[in-house]
């Protein structure tokens, strides 16, 4: 086992879950977008409770509304505007409350978010939620105030998250922010600026305070973790790249399940791959965003990678880590995508036989790559077909990814009661596979081992079996294991020295 030293003088952590305090002012906060975004309101918790706000989950008792956005797809911004509306009869109701507007379509929209809806007292950028407490100052003394400045260093590193999640098992721990990709199709350059990374040693004392605090999960985010880089000024030779990083956040605690999101294809590398083989604690799953299974669509998109390379990745973890579940991401419908293009993205898909996808009609963006240089030419009608195809075919393969697993038994992290009854559980594999099963005397947080017996597209149902049993067949897996690794390494050899005689 390697050893390191965590930094044990951790900053001053208050509270990791909201406080409720009614003789404060209340802050209601609706978050919108993806995994960061949720990360990012409880940051703007963690800032507004440090300054006499307190949080309530009911927005008719709230002082002020934030509303965390996001600006990846049109629909996702209709969506906002929407909400605005539902804010506005609010505001009607009750003239002293206050209406924020912060992410992505903040960054994107700035102006016209204050001008359009009159509602709206403040709008604040993704890298500038420091200056919430200032902004909202001014806001109270009657202005309205905006902040949409980006930042190349802001890292929010010693800001501990005040935790909305319900069931306190799983967390999101950001190790960077920004992106320095510029996919064509994609505002997130626009709307968080440029990538950088945080301090190593504070993404450590999260994790640890996560784990003081019972959580069992947690999810390192960033647009692209396999371009973390941390520069080390005293010791040049001790920097740190993202397959260190997993290794340090893996050894923190054993118990604690560790996950990634998102790897891209043309910088996931093997490292990455040893690393998670390495440490049994972190999830054997990788979301690998294809976007599109054809080169030339590929290359359009300014992807920096071609099928075959995707290809070659997805062997490599196939090869490196057998039972790891693949998923991805798609868009339908890009900029000049032919009959035969998306064919090629069907093809990729049946290929790798992914366990799960995230699948999208293409939405252009205003200022990105492809609005400024690519015409949007594929009919909606069409982009709604191929989308239709994409997702039909995709339900196909989660099934028999998951009727590949009837008969297994799997350990899995108990999230929560199953959606239709509180008599069954649900939780989650190392595989990020839903399982549903009668929840016996254990609890939300435990590890069961399941054993599964039948499945849907989107669930795996199963039931409790005893350790005795799974010790036994993990034992005979092991041994099975071993000995297909001796033979595999017998022939391997057998055939190299073959090889040299030949020569
Ligand atoms: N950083 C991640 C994810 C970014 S956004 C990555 O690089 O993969 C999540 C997904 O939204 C993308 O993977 C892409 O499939 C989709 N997406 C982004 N912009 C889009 C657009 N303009 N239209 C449709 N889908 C889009
Ligand atoms: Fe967008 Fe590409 Fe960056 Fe992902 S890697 S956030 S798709 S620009
Ligand atoms: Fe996330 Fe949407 Fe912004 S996907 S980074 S919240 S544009």
């Amino acid at each position: 086992m390697l050893k390191q030293k965590i930094n044990t003088e951790k900053p001053d952590y208050k509270s990791i879950k909201p406080v409720f305090d009614s003789s404060k002012k209340r802050v209601y906060i609706e978050t919108y977008g993806c995994q960061m975004n949720v990360n990012d309101s409880e940051l703007v918790l963690s800032i507004l409770q440090d300054n006499d706000y307190s949080f309530t989950k009911n927005m008719d008792e709230a002082d002020l509304i934030l509303v965390n956005t996001c600006s990846i797809r049109e629909n996702a911004e209709q969506r906002i505007w929407g909400r605005l509306d539902v804010f506005r009869i609010a505001k009607n109701r009750k003239k002293s409350l206050k209406i924020g507007v912060i992410g992505c379509m903040a960054e994107r929209l700035k102006e016209e978010l204050m001008e359009r809806e009159k509602i709206v007292d403040l709008v604040v950028g993704p890298d500038a939620y420091r200056s919430l407490p200032d902004l909202l100052r001014n806001v109270e003394a009657g202005q309205k105030d905006v902040n949409v400045l980006l930042s190349r260093e802001e890292t929010y590193a010693d800001i501990s998250p005040v935790r909305m999640d319900e069931n306190g098992v799983s967390a999101f721990v950001s190790i960077m922010r920004g992106c320095n990709n510029v996919c064509a199709y994609c505002v997130v350059p626009y709307t968080r600026g440029a990538e950088r990374s945080r301090n190593p040693e504070t993404v450590l004392n999260e994790v640890q305070t996560l784990v003081d605090n019972g959580y069992r999960e947690i999810t390192l985010l960033g647009q692209n973790v396999d371009s973390y880089y941390w520069e080390d000024e005293k010791n040049p030779d001790k920097d740190i790249n993202f397959a260190r990083l997993l290794e340090m956040v893996a050894l923190v605690d054993p118990q604690m399940r560790i996950r990634f999101a998102t790897s891209h294809p043309k910088d996931i590398s093997n490292g990455v791959l040893y690393t998670m083989v390495m440490y049994e604690n972190i999830c054997n799953c990788i979301h690998l965003p294809v976007q599109s299974g054809s080169t030339r669509i590929l290359d359009l998109m300014n992807r920096k990678y071609t099928r075959e390379h995707y290809l070659e990745r997805i062997a490599k973890i196939r090869e490196i880590i057998p039972d790891c579940s693949i998923t991805t991401d798609i868009i339908a419908g890009f900029c000049t995508e032919t009959e035969d293009d998306h064919k090629q993205t069907l093809s990729l898909m049946s290929e790798v036989g992914y366990d799960f996808a995230y699948m999208f009609k293409y939405s252009e963006r205003p200022n990105t790559r492809a609005a400024r240089h690519l015409k949007d030419d594929v009919d909606d009608e069409i982009k709604t077909k191929r989308l239709n195809e994409i997702i039909k075919l995709q339900n196909q393969l989660s099934l028999e990814s998951n009727k590949r697993d009837i008969g297994k038994i799997f350990n899995v992290l108990i999230d929560g009661f199953s959606k239709r009854s509180n008599e069954y559980f649900s939780g989650r594999t190392s595989q990020n596979k839903t399982v549903v099963f009668p929840k016996e005397n254990y609890s939300t947080g435990n590890f069961a081992n399941v054993l599964i017996i039948s499945c849907t597209s989107a669930t795996l149902i199963g039931e409790i079996v005893e350790e005795k049993r799974h010790e036994t067949i993990t034992e005979l897996k092991n041994i099975i294991d071993e000995t297909i690794h001796l033979v595999e390494n017998k022939i391997k050899s057998t055939i190299k020295s073959k090889i040299k005689k030949d020569k």
